[in-house]
């Protein structure tokens, strides 16, 4: 799918790898419209951005927010041509000192948040016979890995989503895509490792680590390629492709790996 002239609505698109993919598709000569809750990052975005990119802010767990962004971004660009919904959060800790409240907001955000935005533009795609959508999901929506048990279950709900989507779409002439990103070097994962277990740190370093760049890089790649599934770097290929039958040998593993940081995190 080519971007020129397209219109491509990112939601997460103020920072990081939402804001990597808003200036790629700006580069490429699409219409871009960023929505995030913080103006002054959105502006800041906005400018990086460049060419007529229009911003709105909403919070994408609150549905009325993110239509009435929705609403504006498609008043001064058009239909949206691509969705990517990039938003959201990660809190990890141990499942003892994470609060319900904070399962609740993950799953409000990136689930929900990515669930409204697809209601919102999938009927409009379907009725011009045209467009795509992009959901965001992560290397914990693979395989759950230890510290992440507000995030995983979130992330592992987009799968879901994406595989019954793209079956339901088959024909229609919307494409249906999920992005499995691993580490990222973003203030999302600088923010994560004030709170993340040396266990989860020491587990996902096998990862890498990705620039959002290259994280955008591939994604619209991809998406040229009409592919369904895009899974950064061999460790999260291995996962997506061979996940089921490495899952005990994983478990083994990665259970090792927490013992050994636990163990070295010891005064
Ligand atoms: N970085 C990683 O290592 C990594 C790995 C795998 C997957 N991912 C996923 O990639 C996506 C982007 O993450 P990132 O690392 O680029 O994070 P980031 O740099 O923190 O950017 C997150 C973006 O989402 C926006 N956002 C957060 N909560 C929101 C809400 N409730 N409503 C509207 N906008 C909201 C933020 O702006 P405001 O705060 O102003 O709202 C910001 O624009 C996320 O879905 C994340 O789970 C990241």
């Amino acid at each position: 799918m080519q971007l020129r002239d397209q219109h491509v609505f990112i939601t997460g698109g103020s920072s990081g790898i939402g804001l990597a993919l808003a200036r790629r598709a700006a580069a490429a000569g699409a219409r871009v419209s960023l929505v995030a809750r913080d103006p002054a990052k959105l502006a800041t975005a906005r400018a990086a951005v460049g060419g007529a990119t229009f911003t709105a802010t909403a919070d994408v767990a609150v549905e009325a927010e993110l239509l009435a962004a929705l609403a504006a971004a498609e008043q001064a660009h058009g239909p949206v041509d691509v969705l990517i919904a990039s938003a959201g959060v990660a809190r990890p800790g141990y499942f003892e000192d994470v609060p319900v409240a904070v399962f609740e907001r993950t799953m409000a955000v990136n689930y929900f948040g990515t669930l409204y935005a697809l209601k919102a533009v999938v009927p409009g795609m379907r009725q011009r016979g045209r467009g795509a959508v992009v959901l965001v999901s992560s290397g914990a929506g693979l395989h759950g890995f230890f510290g992440y048990t507000p995030y995983s279950p979130t992330k592992f709900a987009l799968r879901g989503l994406a595989e019954s989507l793209r079956a339901e779409m088959q024909g229609t002439g919307v494409h249906v895509m999920i992005v499995y990103p691993p580490d990222t070097d973003t203030p999302q994962l600088a923010e994560e490792n004030a709170t993340k277990p040396a266990e989860t740190k020491a587990i996902t370093a096998g990862g890498g680590l990705w620039t959002a760049d290259a994280i955008a890089k591939v994604t619209f790649d991809g998406l040229a390629r009409r592919r369904f599934s895009i899974t950064p770097g061999w460790p999260v290929t291995a996962l997506a492709w061979f996940g089921g039958i490495l899952a005990p040998v994983l478990r083994w593993s990665f259970d090792r790996t927490a013992r050994r940081a636990r163990a070295s995190a010891k005064p």
